[in-house]
Formats: C-alpha cells, sequence, structure tokens
C-alpha cells in the first residue's frame, strides 16, 4: 500500500492526490482521502478502484484544506471495497488513520473493544487499531494524542507503516514504522509523509527515513519529533538528501512505465556497471564485495533468497558463481527457506536479491539467516531500503525508480551486478585465469551496447508477432542453461501482464511432461542462442515442430538452423552464453508487453499485484 500525508500552506488535497499517483505502483485495489480544516469535522472520501476513482468522487474538496493524508490500497484483510478502503476513522469520528501491513493481533483487540461497545463498519485489522487509540484517549481523558498512538502500537503485533490524525490537533501528524517504509520530506513550513520520496521530490531533496520501532509527530510548530516506539526515548532525526529527480518517476514520452523502463536498459544497465567495471585496468571495483573478500571466498555455501523477478535474477546467479568463482550455490524462494529449518551456519553467506528492498518474505528470510549467523549480502535497487539497511554489505543495482509493476530493468540490472561479483570472486580465488577474466569484462562493458542493438532490432518484430497471440490461451516458454532461468522470467513477464497463463521450463525437461499440451494452438517461446548447448535445442524444437506446435525462436543474428523450422523468429546479437540472459529477456519483456497491450490490459498496474509487498 501507498500513504501520502501532508501539513502544510499548499493545497493539501493537490499534494495527496498527486502523491497517491506516484505511489499507485504500491497496490491499486482502493483509495482514499481524508483532510483536515480548522473547526470543521473531517472532509473525507474514499472508493474501491483507483485513484482515478477517487478524484471522480471527491474533487469538490479541492482548496479546502492544508492538512490531509490518502492512501492507496493492495488488499490484506478484506477484499478490496468502499468500506474496507482507508482512510479509517473512530468511532467517535475524530481519529483518522492509514496504514500499510498486517496487524496480526487484531482479532484480539477487537474482541476487547466490541465488548467496550465499539462498532466496526469493515473488515479491516486497521479500524481495529484507530478504535484502540480512541479507547486510550477515552480511558483516560489527559492522555495527549500522541501517547495514545503509542500506546496503541506498543499493543499490536505484526507490520506497519501508519499515519494518523486527530481532529482535535488540526496540523499535527502522527506516523510510525514497524516494517514497512515511512519517508519525511522537510520543506520550508510544510512537512511530507510518503511510503517512498517520490511524492515529494519536487517539493524538497531533505528527507528524514523513518527508522524501524520508530514514530514521530510532525507540526509546523514543533518539526519532527521522533522518539522509540517502545520506550518513548527521544531520537535526533537523520537527515539525508535525496538523489531522486522528478524526471525518473515521469513517463518521458512513453504510454507505460514500463515501456520506458524496457527502454532504459542500455542506461541503466550501463549505470550498475559504472565505476565498478574498469576494463583498461583490468578491474572490477566493488566495495561490498572487496571489503569481505576472505570471508566470501572462504564460504561453504552461497544461499541467495529472493521472491518472484528477483529470484529468477538469483537463479541465473546460481550458474554464474558456480560457473566462474566455484563455490556451491543454492537459491530458494525467501518464503519457503524461512519456513523449512534451512542448514545454515557462520561460514555461510546469504545473498538476498529485493528490486524494492521491502518485500516482506525477503526481509524475514533475512532475519532468520542472520540468527543463525550468515553474512548477508544484499543486492537492492531501491537505496537506503529497508533490506539495504539490515544486511552486513552489499551491492545496489543502480538501475533508476522502477515503477511498472512487472519489473524489467531491474532484473537486467541484478543480472549484471551477479556478473560482476562471480566474475570479481572468481578472478579472485584463481578459478579464472587472468586472460578469461579480461574477455569476459571486456564482453561485459558491451552489454549495455548490445541490449541498446536488440531494443533497436526487435522492437516492431515482437509488436507484429504479438498481433497473432493476442487470444492466445496459454504460452510455454522454454530455454537450456543461463536461458532456462530466463524462460521462467518471460513466462512470468507474458503472465503478469496479460493474464495468459505461461510455463517456463528446461527445454530438455519438456518431454517429461508439458509435450502432453503441445498441439497446433500452443505457442512455444524457446530461447536457442549459438552459445549454450545449441544442438541439443534444435533436437527441442524438432520435438515441438512434430507436435505442431507454433515455435517462436529466440536465437542469434543469423542463425538458420533453428530459425528454419520456426514460425516466428526474433534475432539477438551473440554474446557469451552467461550474459545472453540479459540480452534475450529484453525481446521477451517486449513481446509480453505488446501481446498486453492489445489485450488492453493496464500493463503499469496489473490485477491483484503489487509492486512491493510489504506483507508475508
Ligand atoms: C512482487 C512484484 C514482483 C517482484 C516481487 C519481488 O511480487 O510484483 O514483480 O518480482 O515482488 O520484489 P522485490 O522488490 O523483492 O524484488
Amino acid at each position: 500500500c501507498g500513504i501520502v500525508g501532508y501539513t502544510g500552506f499548499q493545497d493539501a488535497y493537490k499534494i495527496v492526490i498527486n502523491g497517491l499517483r506516484r505511489l499507485e505502483y504500491r497496490g491499486y485495489d482502493s483509495a482514499g482521502i481524508v483532510l483536515d480544516s480548522n473547526n470543521e469535522p473531517f472532509y473525507s472520501a474514499k472508493t474501491k478502484g483507483k485513484v482515478d476513482d477517487l478524484v471522480a468522487i471527491s474533487k469538490d474538496l479541492e482548496g479546502k484544506a492544508h492538512v490531509g493524508m490518502g492512501h492507496t490500497r493492495w488488499a490484506t484483510h478484506g477484499a478490496p471495497s468502499d468500506r474496507n478502503s482507508h482512510p479509517h476513522l473512530s468511532n467517535n469520528g475524530k481519529i483518522a488513520l492509514v496504514h500499510n501491513g498486517i496487524i496480526e493481533n487484531y482479532d484480539t483487540i477487537k474482541t476487547m473493544l466490541v465488548e467496550k461497545g465499539f462498532v466496526f463498519h469493515s473488515e479491516t485489522d486497521t479500524e481495529v487499531l484507530v478504535n484502540l487509540i480512541q479507547y486510550f484517549m477515552d480511558t483516560d481523558t489527559a492522555l495527549d494524542f500522541q501517547t495514545a498512538v503509542r500506546y496503541a502500537l506498543n499493543e499490536v503485533y505484526g507490520a506497519y507503516a501508519i499515519t494518523v490524525m486527530h481532529d482535535d490537533f488540526p496540523g499535527l501528524l502522527v506516523v510510525a514504522r514497524l516494517g514497512s517504509p515511512l519517508a519525511i520530506g522537510l520543506g520550508e513550513n510544510e512537512y511530507f509523509i510518503a511510503s517512498d520520496a517520490s511524492p515529494f521530490v519536487e517539493f524538497t531533496k531533505e528527507a528524514v527515513y523513518l527508522e524501524e520501532g520508530h514514530m514521530a509527530t510532525i507540526s509546523l510548530e514543533n518539526g519532527v519529533e521522533i522518539r522509540n516506539i517502545t520506550n518513548n526515548e527521544k531520537i535526533t532525526p537523520q537527515i539525508q538528501e535525496l538523489k531522486l529527480n522528478l524526471e525518473q518517476i515521469e513517463k518521458g514520452g512513453y504510454e507505460h512505465f514500463m515501456l520506458k523502463e524496457i527502454f532504459e536498459q542500455p542506461k541503466s544497465i550501463h549505470d550498475t556497471l559504472r565505476g565498478r567495471l574498469l576494463v583498461d585496468e583490468g578491474i572490477i571495483k566493488m566495495a561490498g564485495i572487496w571489503d569481505h573478500l576472505e570471508r566470501i571466498n572462504q564460504a561453504q555455501k552461497i544461499t541467495i533468497i529472493a521472491c518472484g523477478t528477483s529470484w529468477h535474477a538469483g537463479l541465473i546467479g546460481e550458474y554464474l558463481i558456480e560457473e566462474f568463482a566455484r563455490i556451491p550455490v543454492e537459491v530458494e524462494y525467501a518464503s519457503e527457506f524461512r519456513y523449512r529449518n534451512p542448514i545454515i551456519t557462520e561460514k555461510d553467506i546469504v545473498i538476498a536479491i529485493s528490486q524494492s528492498g521491502e518485500t516482506a518474505d525477503t526481509m524475514a528470510a533475512i532475519k532468520m539467516a542472520k540468527e543463525k549467523g550468515a553474512f548477508i549480502y544484499g543486492i537492492c535497487n531501491v537505496v537506503d531500503s529497508s533490506i539495504a539497511r539490515v544486511t552486513d554489505a552489499g551491492s545496489y543495482t543502480h538501475a533508476g525508480p522502477e515503477i511498472g509493476v512487472a519489473s524489467t530493468k531491474a532484473f537486467t540490472a541484478q543480472l549484471t551486478i551477479l556478473s560482476l561479483i562471480a566474475l570479481k570472486l572468481g578472478k579472485h580465488n584463481g578459478n579464472l585465469s587472468n586472460q578469461e577474466f579480461m574477455r569476459l569484462i571486456s564482453e561485459l562493458d558491451a552489454i549495455p551496447k548490445r541490449v541498446e542493438e536488440v531494443l533497436e532490432s526487435t522492437h516492431e518484430i515482437t509488436k507484429e508477432i504479438a498481433k497473432n497471440f493476442v487470444n492466445a490461451q496459454n504460452f510455454l516458454y522454454l530455454g537450456r542453461g543461463y536461458n532456462f532461468p530466463a524462460a521462467l522470467e518471460g513466462a512470468l513477464k507474458l503472465k503478469e501482464i496479460s493474464y495468459i497463463h505461461a510455463e517456463g521450463y528446461p527445454a530438455a525437461e519438456m518431454k517429461h511432461g508439458p509435450i502432453a499440451l503441445i498441439d497446433e494452438n500452443m505457442p512455444i517461446v524457446i530461447i536457442a542462442p549459438k552459445q549454450g548447448h545449441y544442438d541439443k535445442i534444435v533436437s527441442n524444437v524438432q520435438e515441438i515442430k512434430a507436435r505442431k506446435g507454433k515455435v517462436i525462436a529466440v536465437v542469434n543474428k543469423g542463425d538458420t538452423q533453428v530459425a528454419s523450422m520456426a514460425d516466428y523468429v526474433i534475432e539477438f546479437p551473440e554474446t557469451s552464453e552467461c550474459f545472453s540472459p540479459i540480452v534475450a529477456s529484453v525481446p521477451l519483456q517486449l513481446l509480453a508487453y505488446y501481446i498486453a497491450v492489445m489485450r488492453g490490459a493496464n500493463v503499469d498496474q496489473p490485477r491483484n499485484l503489487a509492486k512491493s509487498v510489504t506483507v508475508e
């Protein structure tokens, strides 16, 4: 979910609505706003649907207040509906609250509150929290608002980022964080609150990121006052300079963020490599690895934990690290890893990969691995995100903000970082000869160029091919070696945004099951670069054609053998096998994008998904 809050001199409605639009990638089941104007009860509006739907019912609130907050939701407790949308108001209508996260013990608290006479209008855990605050204020009328919020927070288990307002204290915002991010923007005579800094970049470059277990009271009179939720200890705010700019978070002439982000990849990969890959000097400079080189190289094993697309990057990381550094690697879904008592010791390295750096499953897995003494290395895109902060060391991918829910440039940046890590470790521990190292780093250095070429050469053709598959019901994606995870990722992209069922498979494994699905209606995307089990793939294509499957071959430029058997051909420049997933993934992103667009789907905000899933 996304949270925005404002107190200052500008029109709070405009700031909140504009901010919610920027945060819509975090969830878009429903949206709501509440404004506080002196001497009036709260103005509020909320609805199932998108921020546009909220605007349609709340336009008259424009210009009414200088204080307010809003929410865009990704449903956890209770289906998306008007009633379950945030903000939630307490029974006396005086306290309003927006919440991101889950209150695990809400049921017990609700039972207690119902016994005291509280009435509930929604199925959410959030409404329980807001009424708990009222309960504390009712019971002890001398209690100030922020203390009541603190008391309530000390009663709940779970994860949250919240913003709370009280009608009797206009201009005062109380915020708190445990497990979900919250940033406070510091302007001149105005303060902003948001789940990330994007809603306020054009107003201020100074922000405070609230730390775990902290709360803050924010008002024009007293500024930002931070305290520890448990013991009320006062904390000095750490002000940070924002690097984000407005251009990075706007569409820049593209129809969708996803398309913009696909086309940004030559630059984003270049940014990932910048300052790290020094070809002339023959070195890879990565402070995170360098500072802990001995420990990493002596690792008994490396376990990569991640979710979704980042997990696919992890699978390719396994191939890279095992091939070049010869350290055993396991890749696990964070959500499985943490619940299965894995064998992890102080001799282990755990690499956590996360675009957002906020994924709750990944965070929980890190905590568990840390408790077992492992050294945690983070690969995150969002600077200063929760995961980036909790890890022992790490590398940022520097792909810039990724807004489209389906991950594209973050994925290729993750592959780039993993390539750097594998090559650096391999060079250092002697598994990679100097000559081979030099050859590979020069090639890696040219990958942004290869990606630029593939964008140019496949943009039109993927659009053409997409036309033939608008009504497809199923898709199969096949690849071998490094391109098996690329096939998984290709399938994930398609299903996420077009809602066509798609499965990725290792090409050779096809004959052990999925081959049963193949008939003249089954489109099969097959990634078949020259370097990488090409002959074996040729046989797989023959097996498919013998069963009349429709083959979309993703092959190297100038390929004749697979191309001659395929129904559709997408060409990409030849690279060493280890880098081919970076280049081959690009036309697969475009194919998924165009099929989804032609089906009329909302590619930037696919149904039921959210960019950053901060609940387990
Ligand atoms: C969500 C997104 C996916 C993403 C996954 C992991 O489910 O919809 O696109 O791959 O989370 O996110 P992370 O930020 O940890 O990489």
